[in-house]
Formats: structure tokens, C-alpha cells, sequence
């Protein structure tokens, strides 16, 4: 028997997260969503399984702390989850000016937006090739994976 396959959504709490999440949901793809922990990640996880036949799973981690990614892949391969889709989407925006925030700001914003896909898609990437769709165009080899942040 094939094994079920999971979107592995980042920052899905709020936002863009949120709506791929319902719209991966949509068509029929099982998920993991991740966020800090806030209470919106498991209303959403229960609006989904209410919804759609899907199964969701949900962990409450801040990925600015390069430990939780590690422990976010080890908690999910020890549960047995196969992940197939990566979206790197946790982030943190922000629309001040450069000056206007403390240098522990941009600190923890260089390792949400940055050092955390890198280390997610690092630790997943033999689940994402194992298990892909894989994306690659006509002038690349297979099984070369983007990263997109
Ligand atoms: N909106 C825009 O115009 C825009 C433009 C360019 C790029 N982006 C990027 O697109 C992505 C989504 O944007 P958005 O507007 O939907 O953002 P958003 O509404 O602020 O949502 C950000 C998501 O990331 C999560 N997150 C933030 N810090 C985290 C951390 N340390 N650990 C784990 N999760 C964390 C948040 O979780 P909590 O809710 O639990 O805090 C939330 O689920 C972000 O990466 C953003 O930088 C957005």
C-alpha cells in the first residue's frame, strides 16, 4: 500500500500560511502546519478535518531557534509522517524604518527568514526527494530542489 504523503506548511497560522493551508486542504493534500504557539494553528486544524478529508497535524515551534527545526524534523519523522511538499512560508515582514528597530529584530528575522528554510529544507530533503514531486526545468537536471524563501 502507497504511504499517505504530507504538506509541511511553515507559519500557517495567519496569512499566506493560512490560506495555502486551506487551499492544500482543498485539493485533498494532508498537511502539517507549524507556528508559535497560538490557538488560531489548532481552530484552523479543526475547521480543515471538520472540512475536508484530510489528516493535519499540528506543532507549535518557534524556528528563529535553530533546536526547534531540528526537533521539528526528528517529533515528525518519529510520528511517521512522509512529507512531500515543503513550503517555507514562516516570516517576519516589517515596514518601519531600518533605524526604528533594535539589531535583536533583524537577528531574529535573519533566522526566521533565513537560517530556519535553510535548515528545514536541508533536514527534509531526502523525505522531499523520497517521496516529491520534484520541480526542475527543462535546462536542469531532476531532482534539483529551489529554495524559495
Ligand atoms: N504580506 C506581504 O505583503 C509579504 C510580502 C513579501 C513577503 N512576505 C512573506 O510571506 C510570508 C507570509 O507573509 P504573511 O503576510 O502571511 O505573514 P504573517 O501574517 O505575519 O504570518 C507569518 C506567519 O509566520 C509565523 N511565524 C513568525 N515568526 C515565527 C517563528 N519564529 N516561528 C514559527 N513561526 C513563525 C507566524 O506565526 P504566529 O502567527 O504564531 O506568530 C505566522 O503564522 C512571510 O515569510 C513574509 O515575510 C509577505
Amino acid at each position: 500500500m502507497k504511504q499517505e504523503t504530507f504538506t509541511l506548511i511553515t507559519g500557517a497560522s495567519t496569512g499566506f500560511g493560512r490560506s495555502l493551508a486551506l487551499e492544500c486542504a482543498r485539493r485533498g493534500q494532508n498537511l502539517v502546519l507549524v507556528s508559535l504557539p497560538c490557538k488560531e494553528l489548532f481552530f484552523l486544524a479543526g475547521f480543515i478535518r471538520k472540512n475536508y478529508a484530510v489528516t493535519v497535524f499540528c506543532f507549535e515551534k518557534d524556528l528563529s531557534v535553530e533546536k526547534n527545526c531540528i526537533e521539528l524534523h526528528e517529533q515528525i519523522k518519529r510520528t511517521g509522517i512522509a512529507i512531500n511538499i515543503l513550503i517555507n512560508n514562516a516570516g517576519i515582514g516589517g515596514t518601519d524604518y531600518f533605524e526604528e528597530k533594535e539589531l535583536s529584530f533583524y537577528r531574529r528575522q535573519l533566522q526566521v527568514n533565513v537560517m530556519a528554510p535553510t535548515f528545514i529544507t536541508y533536514l527534509f530533503l531526502d523525505d522531499l526527494k523520497k517521496n516529491g514531486p520534484f520541480f526542475y526545468s527543462e535546462h536542469e537536471q531532476p531532482n534539483r530542489f529551489f529554495l524559495f524563501t
